[in-house]
């Protein structure tokens, strides 16, 4: 008999998501097709939470930011002149005797153990045959490798030819460089400024895997953030982040096989010995680095990768990833690109509009130049929660504890009465009616306090409130806490004061 292989910290993530119904497959009563995931309840919250905790770090508390919401359905001439209907491609294989299809560099990367992203099409297939890679189900011959494009084409009202053709979109990006000139004239912003936007985008990947890490329809958080061309090394925001420790993993040391190894600098080192290209590029780097370890991802489980030249995007003169420690290993969590001034040119070019800024000091026209931090916020969120579970051991029971932010978590307290009787019961709605009009909270009184305990540390949530007897006599409650698993006596009416402080 197979031994029962021990899950991965990724897989029972999964397993608590789907079970407590806070992401799981979408259109599970059709067959659920690979790539889309719907949020339920608890997943719901923590979505909008971590939106508006991101929206508020990095638009609402600058004055050097401002948001936008652009349409998902944009037309052709965008996508061709960002590059997406030429370039934005996947190596496609196909297996010659189950028809099944599989990207060529994740074969080649479970195969090989090395990283081929972005490698010219030729060298993947030469890979592909020298080391006689075939088909990972059942062994079969693979067909030569195509470029699929991930976009997903629509037409646009009843005529279907080449006037009516347009995407969905395949980043938020797009919609930024578009519409620069209109937010910015509506804006009033002058250089350096950014603009964000959280939406939808959708890439038709050939192997969807690892849940939400890479899906078909997922949400992106991006911010184009418009510099003066000759002030790229003037980042006035750059100060408080010098000492800031990176642990770097450069295109040189992948060059020399090093693709594990990192080295721990300092934001002022790594732009000292030009490791890191520009100012503005190292203050983006830590000022994303910096909100991640704010939210409680552990800083050992993440580093910086830069890309290599063979993979790096046409539009990027410098991209360095932001990995996380993922069980199938480190993976791009977040991306920062330096765009230079290539999108905007081309929107220029392809619209022949023109997009470029009155330099009043130069009394010259500019075309700013652009650091991009690309979110996923599906990705974000998994790794949140991956980051967050642990388990421990009581009464000879594992138990789940999800010790994820509590600015994170979909409820904030829960409400026990000890007993349904006596009166407790009464007493406990109350206290729950008081709560639940200032922060989100949730009443139990299903099974013993244990059960009641395990339920919320499961979904993070991060106080537990119990009314027994001596709540009746003294109107005291024990409060309870999830990573800690203290009870302290409160009065019911500093409940409030108490828990606000600590979420
Ligand atoms: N505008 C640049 C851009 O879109 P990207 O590296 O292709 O760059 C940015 O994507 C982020 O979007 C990634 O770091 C990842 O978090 C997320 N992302 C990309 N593809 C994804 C997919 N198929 N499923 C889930 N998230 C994805």
């Amino acid at each position: 008999m197979a031994e029962k292989r021990e899950l991965n910290v990724s897989e029972k993530t999964i397993n608590l998501c789907v079970r407590r119904g806070i992401i799981f497959p979408g259109s599970e009563i059709y067959g659920a097709p690979g790539g889309f995931f719907d949020y339920g309840p608890i997943g719901v919250e923590i979505k909008r939470n971590f939106e508006s905790i991101w929206w508020k770090y990095f638009v609402r508390d600058r004055e050097d930011m401002v948001g936008m919401d652009g349409t998902i359905i944009t037309p052709a001439g965008v996508w061709k002149a960002s590059g997406h209907v030429d370039s934005f491609n996947d190596p496609l294989v196909e297996c010659k005797k189950c028809k099944k299809r599989f990207r060529a560099d994740h074969l080649i990367e479970g195969a090989l153990k090395i990283n081929v992203d972005g490698m010219p099409l030729s060298k993947v297939q030469e890979l592909m045959q020298q080391h006689k890679i075939v088909c990972p189900e059942d062994k079969g011959e693979l067909s030569a490798i195509k470029a699929f494009n991930l976009m997903f084409k629509v037409n646009v009202g009843s005529v279907e030819d080449e006037t009516s053709e347009a995407y969905l979109r395949g980043e938020t990006a797009q919609l930024i460089f578009v519409d620069f000139k209109t937010v910015q004239t509506a804006s009033r912003k002058q250089l350096p400024f950014g603009i964000a936007q959280i939406g939808k985008a959708f890439r038709n990947e050939i192997s969807p895997r690892n849940f939400v890490f890479r899906c078909r329809e997922f949400s992106q958080m991006e911010i184009e953030y418009f510099i003066h061309p000759n002030k790229i090394n003037e980042c006035p925001y750059l100060q408080p982040f010098l000492n800031f420790q990176v642990a770097v993993c450069t295109a040189d040391m992948q060059a020399k096989g090093k693709n594990d190894e990192t080295l721990v600098v300092t934001i002022n080192d790594a732009l000292e010995k030009k490791i890191i290209g520009t100012q503005w590029h190292a203050y983006w780097i830590a000022a994303c680095m910096n909100f991640f370890i704010s939210l409680g991802i552990k800083k050992e489980n993440l580093r910086l990768r830069q890309h290599t030249k063979d993979e790096i995007s046409h539009y990027s003169s410098e991209t360095w990833d932001i990995e996380y420690k993922y069980p199938w290993g480190w993976k791009e969590l977040t991306g920062l690109a330096n765009r230079g001034d290539f999108d905007l040119k081309q929107h220029m070019k392809f619209s022949g509009k023109d997009l470029s800024l009155f330099d009043e000091e130069k009394k010259e026209r500019i075309v700013p130049f652009v650091i991009e931090p690309s979110f996923g916020l599906d990705r974000t969120l998994f790794t949140l929660l991956i980051d967050a579970y642990s388990e421990k051991v009581e009464d000879g029971e594992t138990k789940i504890v999800l010790k994820l932010h509590p600015s994170l978590t979909s409820v904030k307290v829960a409400v026990f009465p000890l007993m349904k009787k006596d009166g407790l019961k009464e007493k406990a709605k109350e206290v729950y009616e008081m709560i639940r009009r200032q922060i989100p909270c949730d009443f139990d009184d299903a099974g013993s306090i244990g059960k009641r305990y395990a339920r919320s540390d499961e979904i993070g949530i991060p106080y537990c409130i119990t009314i027994d007897y001596d709540t009746l006599k003294d109107d005291t409650v024990t409060l309870r806490d999830r990573d800690t698993t203290k009870q302290e006596r409160v009065k019911i009416n500093e409940i409030l004061s108490k828990i606000t402080l600590r979420i």
